[in-house]
């Protein structure tokens, strides 16, 4: 190669690298990487002829500086052009959540209940202490309040003056003497206010509202919710309850799931009892087809909550003859109603509420 080809070989690639649309790190490697166009060029040298060679070494190393320029001020017009915007473009849609997982699990319940003629209510989450604890059997100072664990509102309580008397609970009605107000810590302050806006049975109600109570661990929350379930008319037996639990276990977690009632003791209703459903994964026996101990459930069922025959002290309260009507009731804690759902293995409810959408988009 003589120097005029030479010149020839590097104008030829200064005006290819001139046109060349390759990205700021394809350009480099092309013509200044290690098997680049340049070192290749650059070979040549040893075919010209040793006269020549001082000045081949000058053009090539003006090359070099040439092409090191030219690449890096491509490269930042490559930059710039892909940050450009294209206002032609489509526009990206934006995210869209979902409801929340609790929220979801509200309007199964409703639908459940909404089938089997329920209707469906949602009574004061801030109420008198009289819907949430004295119409439901439980005087002033009975210690049965202390099980939950309640806030009050820091006013004056303006009851003090008018006795509490068993034979008459509706003396102290807040319409007369207002009284305590709360964060209802249960849902069953939606009975004696369902009986007084239906005025007289059949009643069949399902109140679901948000309770608070001061209780914070991996089954607890400070603000959870409950749905109440409320059914009065004539005739009405623990039957009635059973079968009503067995059609909820069966819609909500699947064909086969058994209903379980263990005597227990509630102010508001009589008999009481403890709600169990029977575990998915070990179908109520505790034991897994293996042998090994079921860790889910332990013995085979879940506790969810409470139910019981309504105490004639409450169909007084709410102005219904316990003589002529009787009623049961039943009380669960959503979130653990939920959590025990097949597949969702939740160990710790407070996790629900806490925000992290890395959590709540698994739903
Ligand atoms: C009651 O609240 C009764 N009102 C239930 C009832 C209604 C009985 C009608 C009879 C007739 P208990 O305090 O056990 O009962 O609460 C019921 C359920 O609420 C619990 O089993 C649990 O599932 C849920 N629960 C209670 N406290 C919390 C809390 N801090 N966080 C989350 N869930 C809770």
């Amino acid at each position: 190669m003589n120097l005029h080809e030479l010149q020839n070989q590097i104008t030829k690639l200064k005006s290819s690298l001139e046109t060349d649309l390759s990205s700021g790190g394809d350009l480099n490697a092309k013509y200044l990487g290690k098997k680049g166009l340049f070192n290749e060029l650059a070979k040549a040298i040893q075919q010209v002829g040793p006269t020549d060679r001082k000045a081949a070494g000058q053009l090539l190393n003006e090359l070099k500086t040439d092409l090191e320029q030219t690449t890096s001020s491509q490269t930042s017009v490559s930059q710039s052009r892909e940050t450009e915007t294209d206002l032609t473009m489509p526009g990206l849609k934006p995210k869209v959540g979902h409801i929340h997982p609790i929220s979801q699990a509200m309007e199964e319940i409703v639908h459940i209940f909404e089938k089997i003629g329920f209707t469906i209510v949602r009574y004061p989450e801030v109420d008198w202490d009289w819907y949430a604890f004295e119409s439901l059997n439980m005087p002033p100072t009975h210690p049965a309040r202390d099980e939950w664990e309640t806030f009050f509102i820091d006013l004056p309580d303006t009851t003090k003056n008018i006795p509490y008397d068993v034979n008459n609970p509706r003396a102290r009605h807040p319409s007369v003497a207002g009284g305590k107000i709360l964060l209802t810590p249960q849902t069953s302050n939606g009975q004696v206010r369902e009986m007084e806006r239906l005025g007289k049975p059949p009643i069949r109600m399902i109140n679901i509202a948000r309770c608070y109570r001061r209780q914070q661990d991996a089954t607890h929350t400070q603000m959870f919710h409950q749905f109440e379930g409320l059914v009065v008319d004539k005739g009405i037996n623990i039957q009635h309850l059973k079968g009503t639990l067995d059609y909820f276990a069966g819609q909500f977690y699947g064909a086969g799931t058994k209903s379980r009632i263990r005597p227990f003791h509630f102010q508001f209703t009589e008999p009481s009892f403890e709600v169990d459903f029977s575990c998915h994964i070990c179908h109520g026996t505790g034991v897994l087809k293996n042998g090994d101990k079921c860790k889910f459930c332990k013995s085979g069922w879940h506790e969810v909550g409470g139910a019981g025959m309504v105490h004639p002290n409450v169909l007084k309260a709410g102005n219904i003859d316990p003589d002529k009507y009787t009623g049961f009731a039943f009380g669960w804690g959503i979130e653990r109603t939920y959590t025990l759902q097949a597949g969702l293995n939740i160990d710790d409810i407070r996790l629900l509420y806490s925000g992290d959408l890395r959590f709540l988009e698994q739903f």
